[in-house]
């Protein structure tokens, strides 16, 4: 039975239209790297938008999640995976949604009644105990002793911080031939979670307050590897049909049994589908040292290093193999698959070649490193040294270093790198004289400036008003908004005094350097996302501004002398430009 297709077929027949996965690469959104759930791209949908396709949708979704990246090469974990999901957006609730989801795993999978088990939220100050879902599962057949309640931290489900959520039930498959307890114990591992049905009725605000939408909707999803692995009865994920050829070609590459191997097949089974998802998706990741590009360029590289574990020549095209069981079988699922493999597949060839050339000597120089210490201790100097000259990413050193029983010091590699990125970036930046970078009195002044420029626009024109651009010399800057209008008389006159207002006030400015995630998640403003790395400076002044920014900056507005507004015109359309000196 093809899963996948039983399981749109089903939702179909309920009156459901099945729609395309969304890109891996989540569109409009710099604050995820990557889709992590199906209901990622609905959320606008489940907000209370209207959906072009009704009410009713159903999908499998290309997700990706790093947590679990640490884990890989058990048997259990992905960083890659399908979700199947099913939508109702303001229409049914949970009765309907439970009636399906029991319908589906006993009539269609004829999963028998007593292998199942579920949890319903437990409620908390605010919120009741979700007793209407324990009657409807009670009213189809589940016994109470398996029902259990669980509080907030299992059964209230949200992607990240803020956005749509609610209460949830999830269902327990129970995988062993041992005899089936009566109760049903959430802690017990014999007892596999296989679907989860979200109740999404309340909005998470970013101040945590907690509101009710504006329409009751239903999101499930359930992971197609783990479903798998329990209708073919394997506890191991890699030993089911979604991975035997994968895996059969890593055998046959590297003229080794799966058994005795299990570790870094499966970590190259898992890095390689994922490298092809990732590369063949259409926003063109290609390697690189940030955000996806780095990830792309982490799993690649992981990939290489364990099959140099298994012995595999490392200038044969094995990956190129391996990469084409894996396009062959999602082609016909994902048509970005059979679009782009050609661009997959030299992204993989040309990213193992800049690999292997340093791979042998890097890994010497490991040994030779490990050797040598008797601390057990990697420094900064040496992780940087294996990073810059060998091109191991950080962790891949982690991992190496452990599998020794040595740590590495990734916190200072952390500060070495941030520093070697800022002198390049300075050195990049010494070409262009007058862009940004210019380290001169005046430029860093008229940094400064631009950012009480942008938040002074912010305060009198509205919230939407957005950098576009930036230019800054030692005599002037210029800066490009988002704007719809010219501004009149009085905009200009109330932006220019609020912006020197905040100069009288003479405000700290003061930098922190954080992951970039959690940035842009305490609201910080950046214009090019992308182009930050994994960890920026966040510079904060007072409590009128707060931006990602490579700086230079002053210490305090009060050195800025007095701001004033030389110009103000049409750049672009919808795109304003100020030219301003401080006096
Ligand atoms: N969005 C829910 C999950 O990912 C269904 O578990």
């Amino acid at each position: 039975m093809n899963l996948k297709e039983e399981f749109i077929k089903y939702f179909v027949s309920l009156g459901h239209v099945q729609i395309p996965s969304a890109p891996l690469i989540p569109e409009n959104d710099p604050s995820v790297l990557f889709n992590t759930a199906g209901m990622q791209p609905l959320i606008p949908y489940l907000m209370g938008k209207e959906h072009p396709e009704g009410k009713r949708l159903c999908d499998y979704q290309k997700c990706v999640r790093l947590t679990d990246l640490d884990s890989i090469g058990d048997k259990t974990h992905h960083t890659f995976f399908e979700m199947l999901g099913n939508w109702s957006l303001g229409d049914y609730f949970k009765k309907e949604s439970i009636t399906y989801s029991f319908n589906f795993l006993t009539k269609v999978l004829n999963i028998p009644i007593n292998r199942l088990a579920v949890t319903v939220f437990a409620g908390n100050e605010s919120i009741p105990r979700d007793d209407v879902s324990a009657s409807i599962w009670q009213s189809l057949g589940i016994s109470p002793k398996r029902i259990a309640y669980l509080p907030e931290e299992d059964n209230f489900w949200i992607a990240g911080e803020t956005g749509p959520c609610g209460g949830d039930t999830e269902i327990f498959y129970f995988r062993s031939d041992e005899p089936i307890p009566e109760t049903f114990n959430p802690k017990d591992e014999r007892w596999v979670e296989i679907w989860n049905n979200v109740f999404m009725e309340y909005n998470k605000a970013p101040d945590g307050q907690i509101t009710e939408l504006p329409q009751k909707n239903v999101d499930t999803g359930m992971g197609l590897e783990r479903i798998v692995a329990v209708l073919e009865g394997t506890d191991d994920n890699y030993k089911t049909s979604i991975w035997q050829e994968i895996i059969a070609k890593i055998e046959e590459v590297s003229h080794k049994s799966y058994a005795g191997n299990e570790q870094s097949m499966r970590i190259i089974a898992d890095h390689i589908r994922t490298a092809v998802f990732i590369s063949a998706d259409y926003a063109g990741i290609k390697p690189s040292n940030t955000d996806q590009g780095y990830i792309l360029r982490r799993l690649i590289r992981r990939a290489i290093r364990h099959g140099k574990k298994l012995e595999i020549p490392l200038n044969s095209d094995w990956l190129l193999e391996i990469a084409k069981v894996v396009i062959q079988k999602y082609e016909d699922y994902y048509p970005e698959i059979k679009e782009n493999q050609a661009i997959v597949l030299d992204v993989l060839k040309n990213e193992a070649i800049k690999f292997n050339r340093t791979l042998e000597k890097g890994l010497k120089e490991f040994s030779k490193l490990v050797k040598s210490l008797d601390n057990k201790i990697i420094t900064k100097e040496e992780a940087f040294k294996l990073y810059d000259t060998y091109g191991f990413p950080i962790e891949l050193t982690v991992e190496m270093a452990e599998e020794q029983g040595f740590k590495v010091d990734t916190e200072g590699f952390k500060l070495k790198f941030k520093e070697h990125q800022e002198l390049s970036r300075t050195a990049s930046a010494g070409k262009f004289k007058g862009g940004l970078g210019s380290q001169g009195v005046m430029e860093t002044k008229y940094h400064t400036a631009t950012h009480l420029l942008n938040a002074a626009l912010k305060v009198v024109i509205g919230p939407d008003v957005h950098q576009k651009g930036s230019n800054i010399t030692a005599e002037r800057m210029r800066f490009d908004f988002s704007c719809d209008h010219k501004l009149s008389e009085e905009e200009k006159r109330q932006t220019q005094e609020l912006v020197n207002k905040w100069i009288m006030d003479d405000l700290p400015v003061n930098m922190t350097t954080m992951p970039k995630e959690d940035a842009v998640k305490s609201g910080a403003e950046a214009m090019f996302i992308e182009k930050y790395a994994d960890l920026v400076n966040v510079y904060t002044i007072g409590d009128v501004s707060k931006e990602i920014c490579g700086g230079p900056h002053v210490k305090h507005t009060g050195e800025l002398g007095k701001f004033k507004i030389i110009k103000e015109e049409a750049s672009s359309a919808g795109v304003r430009r100020i030219k301003a000196i401080l006096e």
